[in-house]
């Protein structure tokens, strides 16, 4: 009798597993516009192997680097409608969805360092930004560091006055506008996945970015000159829907979450030396020549793009800039 009970308790539990093994995975699509070879590409491979490692297979990610799903705008729309469940867009494309304060880390100078970065992100002013996704159906989960930013063009970019008339082109900003106004420059927004081939055929003269992107962008193949400034900072929200997210079953959202937190330990602790290789990877290719600024030519653009901070306060928010300047300056204990 007890056989029989056992038996028919493990006919019963294999009718269970049946169907639920049979059950397909939850997918994640993560999309992103650069290539896998930079922090954010890195960064998302890592939490699709961690994701699919800790919840045992029941989530599966698919990562579409490159632009290969959507564009800078698309994306957001895309997220916002469901056709991917998660982004990492830069912290200068959140104006187009409502929320111009992440803005506040396009200001020109305004992180000295990754110390100060690391206490912004991780304290009340990023998880305050963060927040003010959710009414827009997005949850923040992270920021991800890329790095500090390099100018390029075909003329070499010493002083302000090399910058009149070039035609700059800028992430979807209004403070990186004002700033390139700010420089006698012409900001002109183009898609990240546009920018080679609008410097190969002279639609813009020039850009701003991280080392790591111009070099996996192959765009020192079409930019004779390059200043090593560090003017300003690009890094990431990794963000997802939060309808999705809200409907997960809470021990996989758990699961997740340290995958997203390993993961982004992961991108964080790799964003400079990627950089570092990027800038040594073009000065062997030798096809730019790269100008380190010297401490006037710093204060000359440093005098020059002053005002913009003022003139940005009140979309940016002048409350949320003083704050923002206050933590960055604090010394790290
Ligand atoms: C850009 O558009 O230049 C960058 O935001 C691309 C990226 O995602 O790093």
């Amino acid at each position: 009798m007890k056989k029989l009970i056992a038996i028919a308790a493990s006919v019963a539990a294999l009718a269970l597993v049946g169907p639920a093994a049979a059950q397909s995975p939850i997918i994640i699509k993560f999309s992103h516009v650069v290539a896998p070879n930079t922090p954010k590409g890195q960064g998302a491979e890592k939490f699709k192997e961690l994701a699919e490692k800790y919840t045992n297979g029941k989530v599966k990610v698919e990562v579409y680097p490159n632009s290969q799903l959507y564009k800078d705008k698309e994306e957001v729309e895309a997220l916002q409608l469901g056709a991917v469940q998660m982004l990492a867009p830069s912290l200068a494309k959140f104006g187009p969805l409502g929320v111009k304060e992440f803005e506040v880390f396009d200001l020109p100078y305004i992180l000295p360092d990754k110390a100060a970065l690391a206490r912004i992100t991780k304290g009340p002013i990023g998880k305050g930004l963060l927040a003010k996704l959710e009414p827009k159906g997005i949850i923040g989960l992270a920021y991800w560091d890329n790095g500090f930013k390099i100018m390029t063009a075909n003329r070499p970019l010493i002083h302000v006055a090399d910058f009149q008339g070039l035609k700059m082109r800028i992430q979807s900003s209004k403070v990186l506008e004002a700033q390139f106004r700010a420089l006698g420059a012409i900001p002109q927004v183009l898609a990240f996945s546009e920018v080679y081939q609008a410097m190969q055929t002279g639609v813009v003269d020039g850009n701003e970015n991280t080392p790591s992107n111009v070099y996996t962008q192959k765009m020192n193949e079409v930019q004779k000159h390059m200043t090593i400034s560090n003017h300003g900072y690009i890094g990431y929200a990794v963000i997802v829907n939060k309808k999705f997210w809200d409907g997960l079953p809470a021990d996989v959202r758990t699961q997740l979450e340290k995958a997203m937190a390993d993961a982004t330990e992961f991108s964080n602790s790799i964003s400079q030396k990627e950089n570092d290789d990027a800038i040594a990877a073009m000065k062997k290719a030798g096809t730019t020549t790269f100008h380190d600024q010297t401490p006037e030519e710093k204060a000359e653009w440093m005098k020059a793009l002053e005002p913009v901070t003022q003139d940005m306060a009140s979309r940016v928010g002048k409350d949320l800039i003083a704050a923002f300047k206050k933590e960055a300056s604090a010394k790290s204990n």
